[in-house]
């Protein structure tokens, strides 16, 4: 039975793409079938081609995937605003329809799909005669979530509130990883400790700099991952 993750984080370019290409990478390179969705991806890149979703070309790249990034990912807009309004400027809304089938077919294709959310965790994905926020995907998809804050100044109010509006919304937190950690930086160490502390939530990885791979046990990894419960 393929399982899923969901990558949220305390904001847009914290480095969910950065940290899913490094943990899929992971995964396939311990020999396991590892894939990735992306539901709705805005600020797209116009190419020749047409518009080139630049998170799947990481993680495909990153991670060496097959897939044509485009194939990756159900809705594209070319505005780098968020989802809702990307949508009511260029039109092409997202039908949770669509992305249930789109999500259910990336998790045919793997034993282990990570699926990217867009921005952070309060993010309006369509806000017509339809109104559809990101934490909606992820409850009814039955996923579990991973998230990516930065270790640095501010990090323990985003990443606490993070998990709060999670557990409000009955959504399971699987772990916190810090981006950009700096482990020489006393004031990050205690940001890891004081994280845990107050959300109950453990930091399960902290990612360097440039840092060209994931220092995360493979089997720890493949634990927060969790066979979906798709819901109404
Ligand atoms: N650990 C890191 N080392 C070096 N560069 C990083 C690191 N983490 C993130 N970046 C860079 O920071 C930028 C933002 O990261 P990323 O695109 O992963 O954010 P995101 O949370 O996926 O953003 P979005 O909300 O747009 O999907 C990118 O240029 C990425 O390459
Ligand atoms: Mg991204």
């Amino acid at each position: 039975m393929s399982k899923g993750l969901f990558i949220t984080a305390t904001g847009t370019d914290i480095g969910k793409t950065y940290v899913t290409g490094l943990l899929v990478k992971k995964l396939r390179d311990a020999g396991l079938n590892a894939g990735y969705y992306k539901a709705a991806l805005s600020g797209a890149e116009a190419t020749a081609d047409g518009l080139l979703p630049g998170d799947a070309d990481f993680v495909a790249r990153t991670a060496g995937l097959p897939e044509r990034p485009e194939q990756l990912v159900s809705y594209i807009y070319r505005t780098a605003v968020s989802p809702h309004l990307a949508a009511q400027l260029e039109g092409n809304p997202v039908d949770m329809s669509k992305v249930k089938a789109d999500f259910k077919q990336a998790l045919a294709h793997c034993d282990y799909l990570t699926m990217e959310g867009s921005g952070g965790i309060i993010c309006p994905i369509r806000w017509d005669e339809q109104q559809l926020m990101l934490e909606d995907i992820i409850r009814q998809l039955g996923l579990g979530t991973l998230i990516v804050a930065n270790a640095a100044l501010g990090s323990i109010n985003a990443c606490v509130l993070t998990t709060f509006y999670l557990q409000q919304k009955g959504i399971p937190i699987r772990g916190i990883i810090l981006n950009n950690f700096d482990a020489a930086d006393i004031m990050q160490q205690d940001n890891k400790k004081m994280i845990e502390a107050l959300s109950g939530v453990p930091v399960i990885g902290c990612v360097p700099y440039g840092a060209d791979e994931l220092d995360i046990d493979v089997k720890l990894l493949q634990s927060l991952y969790h066979t979906p419960e798709e819901r109404n």
